[in-house]
């Protein structure tokens, strides 16, 4: 962070010359910010970690339910089972957890106890934790879960890309659902994905590994380089994209487009919004790029 406020203010000072802030350390602040973006400060100084919340919430519904159990105001495993999960979504709903928080809260201790009540060896426990941190890897940071994109979404993609033989990155790829039907279709595009998740990413090269015509890596979206795609696809939540957009309007070259499913870009108008069709009701925001930096009116 202290780098990252370094910079900025460096590259303040050289607000008269902006020349003097070179590439290098835009690209440099660009990274930092992905999580730490301005004008947002999700995992900054002021706001907690949702992880971190997680955790209070549950061991605030622990303490009072022990706390009561002492008394002897409360007997019995269940009513002090249901008190722990109720203070637990409480104190979570009170820190500002994202609402789908309140049902893991609430369904988190009694079904361990039911599952410890069955007898299920504890390996198993292991391996779902083990499975589900391969598959989820840095989610409880970046906040950007694992959904995939529908063939609904991907013909309206398709649609999108240039008549001529073009270059197409999907930013946190997944296991490759969009860019599979994509380039079957077009086998005269480039497509590439990059995915952070260790299993994700080892799903998708299973699934894509007759593709030629994708490449397929495995890393953090925000070391990717952007120059070279006609169009970048970005499927991810709301919390990365002011990032997404900073890395995305530096690096993109002139007349590409930014298409983002279902989460907007904060503080810019999208050229174009498609709506897909489907069930989900998915949106398409589109960003048409022009000189480097700027976006293309009209
Ligand atoms: C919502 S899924 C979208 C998957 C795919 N693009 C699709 O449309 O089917 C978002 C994916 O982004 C990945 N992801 C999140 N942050 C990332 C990062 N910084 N770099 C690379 N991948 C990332 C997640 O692991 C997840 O697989």
């Amino acid at each position: 962070m202290c780098e990252l406020r370094r910079l900025r203010f460096a590259g303040g000072a050289a607000g008269a010359n902006p020349a003097s802030t070179t590439h290098a350390a835009r690209r440099r602040i660009i990274e930092l910010e992905r999580y730490d973006p301005p004008g947002s400060d999700p995992f900054g100084r002021h706001a907690m970690p949702p992880a971190l919340k997680a955790l209070l919430a549950q061991l605030a519904g622990l303490a009072a339910a022990v706390a009561l159990a002492r008394t002897g105001a409360l007997v019995g495993l269940w009513p002090l089972v249901s008190v722990q999960a109720l203070i637990a979504a409480t104190v979570a709903a009170g820190l500002r957890s994202a609402r789908w928080w309140l049902p893991i809260h609430l369904g988190f201790l009694p079904l361990a106890v039911v599952a410890h009540g069955a007898g299920i060896h504890p390996g198993w426990y292991l391996a779902a934790f083990v499975i589900l941190v391969l598959v989820y890897w840095t989610s409880f940071r970046t906040q950007v879960p694992l959904y995939l994109s529908n063939p609904a979404t991907a013909a309206a993609v398709g649609k999108l890309l240039p008549a001529h033989p073009a270059r197409m990155l999907d930013i946190g790829a997944g296991t490759g659902a969009l860019l599979r039907p994509l380039a079957q279709a077009r086998p005269d595009c480039r497509f590439t994905g990059i995915e952070l998740a260790p299993a994700t990413w080892a799903i998708g090269r299973l699934l894509l590994r007759r593709h030629a015509n994708i490449e397929w890596l495995r890393g953090d979206l925000f070391s990717a380089d952007l120059s070279g795609y006609d169009l970048v696809y970005a499927f991810l939540s709301p919390v990365p994209m002011a990032a997404v957009w900073a890395k995305a309007s530096a690096e993109m070259p002139p007349d590409s487009t930014l298409v983002s499913n279902s989460f907007e870009v904060p503080g810019h108008e999208p050229d174009a919004v498609i709506d897909v069709g489907d069930r989900r009701g998915t949106r398409l925001f589109l960003y048409r790029m022009g000189a480097r930096g700027e976006r293309r009116s009209g």
